[in-house]
């Protein structure tokens, strides 16, 4: 079931309409449903049941504190790519211990701050950063946890810029020198060899790919096994794409079904070597806990008919939601008060920033006036989390919605706030 439909030609954010949200919030507002959230998460958590698997949300893609405590509360653990990251779970109440750290540029400070806090382990995307992780833990009197992130050249047939599994990315460590790398990694004394993981890419529908890369690790766990180098957890990732309603687009592969199809091959596996040595699963999931979870609510100022095209210009912009402008994304755009009966235009939906590229959608087909209110759906993922204050733009409100409550879980910034940690020359 959506958590955003009509009911009394108004569109409802679960039980609450989002002409109240937009008058009591104004716009543009994140808006959030909490019954989404969780049923997105259980996706993930009921096919992992009764076994060894743990689910690190990887919060670059919403990072909320409010979220994150609900996601935390269901038990998940989060991926990081940043000191920041890491404070915002402790700030939120989860729990490091079940903290993975992923990204090729880690610092010695946020490498320290990850060992203080006894995250799960650092997803090591590089031989210089296993030297500069040995350091810092022997400076600590400590041992690092760490998992070689693993590119296994898988082609995931996405977006150039969101397919990290390929030999041309700057990501993780080759295919053929992973074997080395973990020597490497065996051999420095202030760190454990725990675990293996990859990420191929992001907003993938079909999962092949992902058991494909699958395959690969688990043929290098043996190998390393032969070695002496034992793996305790696979992490496979995040990447699992979602329906943004584009006409024509295939849907993605459901979470159940792809966690099925891995956890069989992961069993048969098992069955095979007899060894009885347990392997965790980890899974990083980010856009398809929260994508379907938010919609970005706006308002339209004006309507501009153009000589080659007619403008629907709205308060939201590219700096609000950079994904259409960034990767051409393609994302749904639906009257909050649908004007039934009446002519639709098409217009190309644009934002006030200063730049062609400010556009949100294109050509779409639409019955608007001024005022009127416009909903951009599937936009909870790698929403407000890449959202700037260009053109000195206070970034939205978010809030969350809870049946007919609605909770408002980050204010609107105000202008004055963008420039307080400025100053003039004395
Ligand atoms: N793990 C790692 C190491 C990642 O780099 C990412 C995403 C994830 C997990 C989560 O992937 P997901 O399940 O969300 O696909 N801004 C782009 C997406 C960038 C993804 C970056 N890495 C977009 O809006 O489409």
């Amino acid at each position: 079931m959506s958590h955003f439909s009509y009911q009394n030609g108004v569109l409802n954010a679960e039980s609450t309409p989002l002409s109240r949200i937009a008058e009591e919030f104004g716009t543009p507002t994140y808006v959030y449903s909490k019954s989404a959230l969780l049923q997105n998460f259980a996706a993930y958590s009921d096919a992992c049941a009764g076994r060894d698997a743990l689910v690190c949300y990887a919060m670059k893609a919403n990072s909320n504190l409010a979220i994150l405590d609900l996601l935390a509360r269901q038990g998940a653990g989060f991926d990081i790519v940043s000191g920041g990251e890491l404070l915002r779970v402790i700030a939120a109440g989860g729990d490091p211990n079940k903290v993975i750290f992923s990204g090729v540029g880690k610092t010695e400070a946020e490498m320290r701050l990850a060992l203080e806090k006894n995250i799960l382990c650092f997803n090591v995307e590089s031989i210089p950063e296993l030297h500069r992780l040995n350091e810092v833990a022997g400076s600590m009197g400590k041992r690092a946890p760490v998992s070689l992130r693993v590119n296994p050249n898988v082609d995931a047939k996405t977006h150039p810029y969101i397919a990290t599994g390929l030999k041309a990315n700057k990501f993780g460590v080759a295919f053929d020198d992973a074997l080395a790398t973990y020597r490497t990694a065996a051999s420095l004394p202030h760190l454990d060899v725990v675990g293996i993981d990859c990420h191929i890419g992001s907003q993938l529908l079909d999962d092949a790919p992902l058991l494909e890369a699958l395959d690969k690790l688990i043929e290098l766990i043996d190998t390393l096994d032969s070695e002496g180098i034992h793996i305790h957890h696979l992490d496979i990732g995040g990447g699992l794409g979602v329906d943004y309603g584009a006409a024509g687009d295939k849907p993605p592969v459901p979470v159940g079904d792809y966690l099925g199809r891995l956890f069989a091959r992961i069993d048969a596996w098992r069955t095979q070597r007899h060894d009885g040595r347990a392997v965790k699963v980890i899974f990083e999931p980010g856009r398809s806990i929260v994508a379907s979870t938010g919609v970005l609510l706006t308002r339209v100022e004006f309507l501009k008919p153009g000589v080659e095209k007619n403008f629907c210009i709205i308060d939201a912009a590219m700096n609000d939601m950079m994904r259409p402008t960034l990767y051409g994304a393609w994302m749904d755009m639906k009257a909050v008060t649908p004007r039934e009966g009446d002519a639709k235009s098409v217009y190309d939906i644009v934002g006030p920033v200063c730049e062609s590229g400010d556009w949100l959608a294109r050509e779409r087909a639409l019955a608007i006036e001024p005022g009127d209110l416009l909903a951009m759906m599937s936009a909870g993922a790698y929403g407000m989390t890449m959202a700037s204050n260009y053109n000195t733009r206070g970034r939205p409100a978010e809030v969350i919605v809870d049946g007919d409550q609605v909770h408002l879980v980050r204010q609107r910034e105000n202008p004055a706030e963008l420039f307080a940690l400025e100053s003039m020359l004395k």
